[in-house]
């Protein structure tokens, strides 16, 4: 039988998108995954999912809003600030997106990318992520993670990697809560 993942992302940078893809190269060891902006992830793909993970860069210690979002937008259009805006960054946030998606129950996993340092400082939207997967009826598979990005928003060495190990490790442990895997 075939195990599909969702994997649904939101980013300004290109940062969280591309941990994404290592997260999903990381899940196709189990999974069918497919990976989508939020503007893109519809309901019937997550009512075909058997498994979702989401993502979302920390801003403001948290999730972002349209604010935050506009910030990262007028940063990236100043003068030499070597940003550049993701293809889907004028897209909805993973905040919104949560908020609208109705009670599901499942398995998911939440996950963000945010500045390297102690994360009682940084904040880490991973944990708003949980928090609303919970409140959705979702049970998460694994921890909420978060990956690192240096202060001038490019992810660390050795990132890519984890965030694939991290697919991994959520595709095994969601042996245990999916009966097609028993
Ligand atoms: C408006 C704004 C607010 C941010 N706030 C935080 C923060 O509170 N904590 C943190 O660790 N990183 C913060 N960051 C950094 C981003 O989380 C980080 O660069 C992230 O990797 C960007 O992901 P993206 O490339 O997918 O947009 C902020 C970035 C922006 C643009």
């Amino acid at each position: 039988m075939i195990m599909r993942a969702l994997v649904v992302y939101e980013s300004m940078y290109g940062n969280t998108r591309e941990i994404a893809g290592n997260i999903a190269d990381g899940l196709r060891a189990d999974y069918e995954v497919t990976l989508v902006p939020v503007a893109s992830a519809t309901v019937e793909l997550v009512a075909g999912a058997d498994l979702l993970v989401t993502g979302a860069p920390t801003h403001m210690h948290g999730l972002s809003s349209v604010v935050t979002r506009r910030m990262a937008a007028r940063a990236a259009a100043k003068d030499g600030s070597g940003l550049r805006l993701d293809p889907y960054a004028g897209g909805p946030g993973l905040s919104e997106w949560l908020k609208g998606l109705g009670r599901r129950g499942g398995l998911a996993a939440a996950f963000d990318t945010r500045i390297n340092g102690v994360a009682a400082i940084t904040g880490r939207a991973s944990r708003p992520i949980a928090r609303l997967l919970k409140r959705h009826g979702y049970r998460l598979a694994a921890a909420p993670q978060s990956f690192l990005v240096s202060w001038d928003t490019t992810p660390l060495d050795g990132e890519a990697d984890r965030a694939r190990r991290w697919g991994m490790t959520i595709a095994a442990a969601s042996k245990t809560y999916l009966p097609a895997h028993v």
